[in-house]
């Protein structure tokens, strides 16, 4: 039912262990229109091809060594890889923003899985929110964002990762760390034998959606809190007294789980403003930092 919606150019949004997707047909430039359209995103920012199969994402791409190597170790998994467009993609240049490279990626949710075989052709999804909004990690974030928008929303639960896919850049000699994400980077140097480079201050960004303001509540974000303002609620990590506590026990893996409802539902309070304690900046943390960083950017 959901695969006949995608193959017919609808859209459906779906399940992934990082957060939830707003998929349609990567090879349809109509559904890929109304993806954008749905999400109200600026058209310069290219999507992600989720993939049944390893096989599906060497036909898209020019699959390298370095490719296969980190897709043994990482697939199905929280992981995107940017490599060179193979010549007869058959995408929707929607889907790549013109640009002579995609990003690939192979979930590991089985509803995601299944969905994919079932269409046999990738799907474009970004997360399923409007855009610049939180990400959803629930069926029922994504009603809260875009009901009325897309033809069906598969529900498979709270998302067990909670953080989007790490992207890796493998594009040039270096590989490069382009988005930090649910497979820590130093998991990933430690795999390739090399450091990453790493977006440099004022340089120009290199995903497109890393915007500086992103995955932003409603209220006013500040970050580093050890208490409340007056209006504020805090937002904990570790034992403390707050509103909601991301992981009591100071556990990484637990708190990105846990961060995109945590902000859907403190923002539902109407505060003045979100505090939210600090995070440690190793593995996972950095990836839960890099969107707290967005969400208390200047809109
Ligand atoms: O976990 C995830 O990756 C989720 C789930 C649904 O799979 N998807 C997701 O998609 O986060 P989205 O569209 O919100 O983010 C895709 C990111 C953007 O930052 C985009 O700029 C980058 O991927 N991207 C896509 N194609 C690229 C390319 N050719 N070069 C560099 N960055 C690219
Ligand atoms: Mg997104």
């Amino acid at each position: 039912m959901a695969a006949q919606t995608l193959r017919e150019g609808g859209l459906v949004a779906f399940p992934t262990e990082t957060v939830y997707g707003l998929g349609g047909d990567a090879t349809n430039d109509l559904a890929v229109a109304r993806i954008f359209e749905a999400k109200g995103r600026p058209r310069f920012n290219p999507l992600i091809a989720h993939v049944a199969d390893i096989a599906a994402a060497r036909r898209l791409t020019k699959w390298s060594d370095r490719a296969e190597a980190v897709a043994q170790a990482f697939w199905p998994g929280p992981l995107t890889l940017v490599l060179p467009l193979a010549d007869a993609h058959g995408l929707s240049p929607l889907v790549t923003a013109e640009l002579p490279s995609v990003a690939v990626r192979l979930p590991a949710h089985p509803l995601a899985r299944a969905l994919l075989a079932a269409v046999g052709r990738p799907i474009a999804a970004p997360s399923a929110n409007p855009s610049g909004r939180i990400s959803p990690t629930t069926a029922s974030h994504v009603m809260a964002g875009l009901s009325g928008r897309i033809a069906a929303v598969l529900d498979g639960g709270p998302c067990s990762v909670g953080v989007e896919s790490t992207i890796l850049g493998l594009t040039e000699d270096q590989p490069a760390l382009l988005r930090p994400g649910g497979v820590p980077a130093e998991v990933l140097e430690t795999l390739l034998g090399q450091p990453l480079r790493r977006h440099a201050p004022g340089e120009a960004v290199s995903a497109p959606g890393q915007l500086a303001s992103h995955y932003a509540p409603g209220a006013r974000v500040r970050l580093n809190a050890h208490d409340c303002a007056p209006g504020e609620v805090l937002l904990g990590f570790g034992p403390m007294e707050c509103a909601l506590n991301l992981s009591p026990k100071g556990d990484l893996a637990e708190a990105a789980a846990a961060l995109f409802s945590a902000l859907h539902s403190l923002d539902a309070l109407n505060p003045a403003g979100i505090a939210i304690a600090p995070i440690p900046d190793v593995g996972l943390g950095r990836a839960i930092n890099d969107r707290l960083a967005r969400a208390a950017a200047p809109r």
